[in-house]
């Protein structure tokens, strides 16, 4: 049908044109769910204030250097502030450290597995970031709501109101988990995001090289403007 068709396409884009992320790598190769779990919340909390681009090598340093949560825990809150500079908003670096020590004291080292234990257990981690970590790291299947998400589900289901507003985005939580693909969760929700990153852009988006085109409301919508527009001269 329609919506598994919406779900082969994008997953065949983001498997040819998928940028290759170090946070990527290592959900994919990364046997150990704990270690996995542990190397997700870390790049999604980074993510969160901070490009891409700029993440990559702060997070290649901070993996090095505390590669499981246990690593973390027993760090100084100075080493933590001190990798973290540069990256600007520091109380993110002191909610990771804060969080490491709760997994280890109350949870014996064994990170929080579910999207709600995940947003209920650690500093800093609302809806957004606990069904990313869950997702990428354990394949839970739920769907994530983000800035590029909004945009991407807003043009394809061409809706025109506020996009940001809170009717709105709750609608759209309930959109992303009807629409995440149940056997590639991670995958499909980094493909949203990717999807608005690098084609679905705020200003000239790309739509002569989306994978899903034929599913867009809002680029069938211009494009019947535009033939209409032509008919009239
Ligand atoms: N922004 C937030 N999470 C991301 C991810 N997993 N990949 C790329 N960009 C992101």
């Amino acid at each position: 049908d329609d919506i598994s068709s919406f779900r082969k396409q994008l997953l065949r884009w983001y498997d040819e044109c998928k940028r290759e992320l170090p946070w990527r790598t290592l959900a994919a190769t990364e046997p150990d769910v704990n270690k996995r779990l542990y190397a997700v919340w870390v790049s999604e909390i980074m993510l969160q204030q901070t490009q891409v681009v700029t993440v990559i090598d702060y997070y290649n340093k901070w993996m090095k250097r505390w590669p499981t949560v246990q690593d973390l825990a027993a760090a100084t809150l100075e080493e933590v502030n001190e990798m973290w500079s540069g990256l600007g908003f520091y109380s993110r670096g002191k909610r990771l450290h804060n969080g490491a020590q709760k997994v280890m004291s109350e949870l014996k080292g064994e990170m929080p597995t579910t999207a709600e234990d995940l947003q209920k257990f650690l500093p800093g981690v609302g809806r957004y970031t606990a069904g990313a970590v869950a997702s990428i790291g354990m394949g839970q299947v739920t769907g994530v709501v983000d800035g590029n998400v909004i945009r991407v589900m807003c043009r394809t289901r061409s809706i025109g109101a506020d996009c940001t507003s809170p009717s709105v985005t709750e609608t759209l939580w309930c959109l992303a988990n009807t629409l995440v693909d149940s056997k590639r969760a991670g995958d499909f929700n980094q493909a949203m995001m990717e999807l608005g990153a690098t084609v679905c852009t705020p200003k000239a988006p790309l739509c002569s090289e989306c994978p899903i085109q034929k599913h867009c409301r809002a680029y069938k919508q211009v494009k019947i403007q535009l033939e209409l527009a032509s008919e009239r001269l």
